[in-house]
């Protein structure tokens, strides 16, 4: 693999704006152009480049170029069976750039939620130029229209729908701040724009619509309930890891892989309403007294007292929006601090809390539920 000298070039911004009628793009500084405009020369050259969007930091390239491509999946040492989400920066580019007809059932879904942290899954249509490397040879393809400016600006100024992962090593924790890109792929990139930290702090939410009843791929920045709130065949929304057997293949391809994961192992407790009655659980049930290990205690709603050996001690917040913010950068900061265990409080499955505790049972290595033991 290439060998890059990355740099990490930091932009504000608050000195960029879109016209609300005409979609144009306003840059008000002159270095924030200057490294959008750099940016984009390389995507142009079919190289990659790590950009700031409300969920996650993402790894993007060219989704009209194979090549391009296959860089990202080398960077971030990705299977190949995993497709990517196409960023666009309107709606029209479905249509005008990717030559589909955007099914009905998705027009109240894209007015209600784009542009924001909402992927549809579409079927790719006859003419349409997204490469066979984005959809991992799949018919269908997927798209998202991203709310954080940074990226809508460099998908404008590039002049190219962005296919974009999280940028992180795969496996690792999503990043959600520039450091957690540059720590992960430094070397294999030549740059990350930093916009700052995301705001949603964990992935969009993937949906099909065009299966029926529609499905919920992958939990994310828009709740269920928020999108059965849509109403018509919105209210009908299955899940797909449980409806997932009912297809030949897994349809979500993400569902199948080891990810999130700091190097500390995470043990995530459902259902204990203290962070002492959870390691002392721990201790009984695995028969690790703790001795000569540091632990973190990562907590949120209802973990007030906690253990006085913890070596770390994170507040993850006592909202769904904070717990989501937070809480990859919290599996991080853990490992910066070589802790050996992460003790997590698990949150209840609705609302945000569908897809914190998706990313948690996925990072962790053991799940203790209090009520089912
Ligand atoms: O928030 C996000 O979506 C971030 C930022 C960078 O926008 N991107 C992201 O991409 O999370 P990634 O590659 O980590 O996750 C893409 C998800 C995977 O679960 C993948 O399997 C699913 O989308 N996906 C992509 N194309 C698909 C398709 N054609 N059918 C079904 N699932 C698809
Ligand atoms: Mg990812």
């Amino acid at each position: 693999m290439r060998k890059f000298d990355t740099k990490v070039l930091k932009i504000d911004p608050s000195t960029i704006s879109f016209d609300n009628q005409t979609n144009e793009l306003i840059i008000t500084d002159e270095h924030t152009k200057q490294v959008l405009q750099e940016a984009a020369e390389l995507l142009q050259s079919s190289q990659v480049v790590g950009f700031p969007t409300e969920t996650v930091y993402g790894l993007g390239a060219s989704s009209l170029s194979s090549d391009a491509v296959r860089r990202i999946y080398e960077a971030k040492n990705r299977p190949a069976d995993n497709p990517l989400i196409s960023h666009i920066s309107s709606v029209d580019m479905i249509t005008d750039l990717f030559k589909t007809k955007i099914p009905e059932v998705y027009k109240p879904l894209i007015a209600k939620f784009w542009p924001g942290p909402l992927s549809i899954v579409l079927p790719v249509s006859e003419g349409c130029p997204v490469s066979p490397v984005v959809t991992a040879g799949q018919n269908t393809f997927a798209v998202r229209f991203p709310e954080n400016k940074v990226a809508r600006a460099l998908i404008q100024v590039s002049n190219l729908p962005l296919a974009a992962p999280s940028a992180n090593a795969s496996t690792r924790p999503s990043p959600t701040l520039a450091s957690h890109v540059y720590e992960d792929l430094q070397g294999k990139i030549p740059m990350i724009i930093d916009g700052g930290q995301c705001d949603v702090g964990l992935e969009s939410t993937v949906v099909d619509g065009t299966v029926d009843p529609p499905m919920l791929l992958r939990p994310g920045g828009i709740s269920l309930e928020e999108i059965r709130k849509l109403g018509g065949s919105w209210t009908n929304i299955v899940l797909g890891k449980k409806t997932a057997g009912q297809y030949e293949k897994v349809r979500t391809p993400g569902m199948k892989y080891k990810h999130y994961s700091p190097t500390a192992k995470v043990m995530l407790f459902e259902n204990f309403n203290n962070a002492i009655d959870a390691v002392n659980f721990y201790t009984n049930t695995v028969g690790d007294n703790l001795n000569g290990k540091k632990y973190a205690v990562l907590r949120s709603k209802y973990w007030t007292k906690t253990p006085e050996d913890a070596s770390l001690i994170i507040d993850l917040g006592k909202t769904g929006d904070d717990i989501q913010r937070n809480l990859f950068a919290a599996l991080r900061d853990s490992d910066a601090q070589n802790v050996d265990i992460i003790f997590v409080e698990g949150v209840s499955e609705e609302d945000e809390g569908l897809a914190i505790m998706n990313r948690l049972s996925k990072a962790a290595s053991q799940i203790f539920d209090k009520e089912t033991i």
